[in-house]
């Protein structure tokens, strides 16, 4: 194609030495797919608190400050020691940032598979979306439904693939029913819809009552608020009601896991007929999948008897261990649900130098329900 510009503006983030970290502008040269890849211009791309983390990564964002580089803006923070040893393995390296995004083909490698793909509205995934355009192979591009706006398209992979990745887990690992936190999400909402269309009973977790209303309003039927005082009641009756045995927790910090651990087993031990000295063989499995609490976890292990696991959970090694027929299923789900079950709602849609406009990266990194940023790096 020869209207294409010479260079492609890309968001990267720089932890320095010194313990600063600058979040700027690069223009690289425009890339030029090989065979099996597709340039791809960039309509939308999502921020996600998965984003955020890398963006902003252990930086102190109190700190932070604007300034201008190549008449672009920049965004520096100090980075305290502890976030300095948590980045020791990409210090002096410049990351291009955002995981997935939904753009046009503009130009395609050789290849027949890539050939097939251009002027297609495509969903992506593979990292480097805060910028104009991105080179990808074939394999991380889907090719979405003719005539789908980008921005629905925007987020077809990282919450819809994990909250359908939870409801796999369970199944693949004999449970019935879920135990969802921060469960008012973009995430949360979408395992709402599916766990209702699947007949998959749903514990959801919220810290406000606004957030109990959100749930209602789109069917949850098991709601229970973390700032209620009856909290830990309210939770031991709703596990007991739907068998839920597996958790899938996105604060990461504080008592929440092992509160679910602890429910779950004062859910196992009031259909135990007779005592049991080490608890109920009920096995408990919470998996801790995000970090929207970066303090410590904390839990008292005596309260969960001695059947139980706590661990972590990522999409990607989900999906390398699902295999390829369970990633196909699953990616045409999203398509097929595209506007339904996995609509994102964006409460602000950006350009890509409006994302580093100080006050604007202060407010979409305190991650609020509802407030979903969308950049458009092309207006
Ligand atoms: N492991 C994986 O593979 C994977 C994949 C996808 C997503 N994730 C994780 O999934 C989570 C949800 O992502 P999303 O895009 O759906 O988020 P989102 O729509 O931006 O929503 C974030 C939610 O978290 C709540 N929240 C923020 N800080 C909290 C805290 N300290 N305690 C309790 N609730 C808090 C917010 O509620 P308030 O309004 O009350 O603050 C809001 O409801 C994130 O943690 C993300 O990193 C993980």
């Amino acid at each position: 194609m020869t209207d294409l510009p010479e260079t492609n503006t890309v968001m990267v983030t720089l932890v320095k030495p010194e313990g600063q970290l600058e979040v700027y502008f690069e223009r690289r040269p425009m890339p030029e797919p090989k065979p099996h890849e597709v340039l791809v211009k960039v309509l939308t791309t999502p921020i996600n608190p998965s984003d955020l983390g890398l963006l902003f990564g252990g930086a102190d964002m109190t700190t932070a400050r604007a300034g201008t580089r190549d008449g672009l803006p920049t965004i520096t923070a100090d980075v305290p020691p502890a976030g300095m040893r948590a980045m020791g393995g990409r210090i002096g390296d410049a990351l291009a940032i955002g995981n997935e995004g939904c753009g046009l083909v503009v130009k395609a490698g050789a290849s027949p598979e890539a050939q097939a793909l251009v002027g297609k509205t495509v969903a992506l995934l593979g990292g480097e979306m805060y910028a104009e355009y991105r080179c990808l192979p074939v394999q991380m591009v889907m090719p979405l439904p003719d005539g789908t706006d980008p921005v629905d398209g925007a987020s077809c992979f990282v919450n819809p693939l994990t909250s359908l990745a939870f409801t796999e887990t369970m199944r693949m690992e004999n449970h019935s029913a879920i135990v969802h936190t921060a469960a008012a999400s973009n995430l949360g909402q979408m395992l709402v819809k599916i766990c209702a269309k699947d007949g998959i009973p749903l514990v959801n977790i919220v810290r406000s009552d606004a957030q109990v209303e959100i749930l209602k309003a789109i069917g949850a039927q098991h709601i229970v608020n973390s700032s209620a005082d009856d909290f830990m009641e309210r939770l031991v009756d709703a596990i007991t009601e739907t068998g839920a045995t597996i958790g899938f927790d996105a604060i990461g910090g504080g008592k929440l896991a092992g509160q679910i651990l602890a429910a779950m087993e004062a859910a196992a031990v009031r259909s135990m007929t007779g005592y049991r000295r080490y608890g109920s063989d009920t096995f408990k499995q919470v998996y801790i999948y995000g970090a929207l609490d970066l303090s410590p976890t904390t839990f008292s292990a005596r309260s969960f008897g001695l059947t139980w696991s706590l661990s972590g959970f990522l999409l990607t090694p989900f999906l390398q261990k699902a295999g390829m027929e369970t990633n196909l299923r699953l990616r045409k789900r999203v398509v097929d649900e595209l506007t339904t079950t996995f609509k994102s709602h964006y409460s602000h849609e950006i350009s890509l130098t409006d994302a580093l406009d100080l006050d604007t990266a202060q407010a979409y990194n305190a991650k609020r329900t509802g407030e979903k940023y969308l950049i458009r790096p092309h207006g």
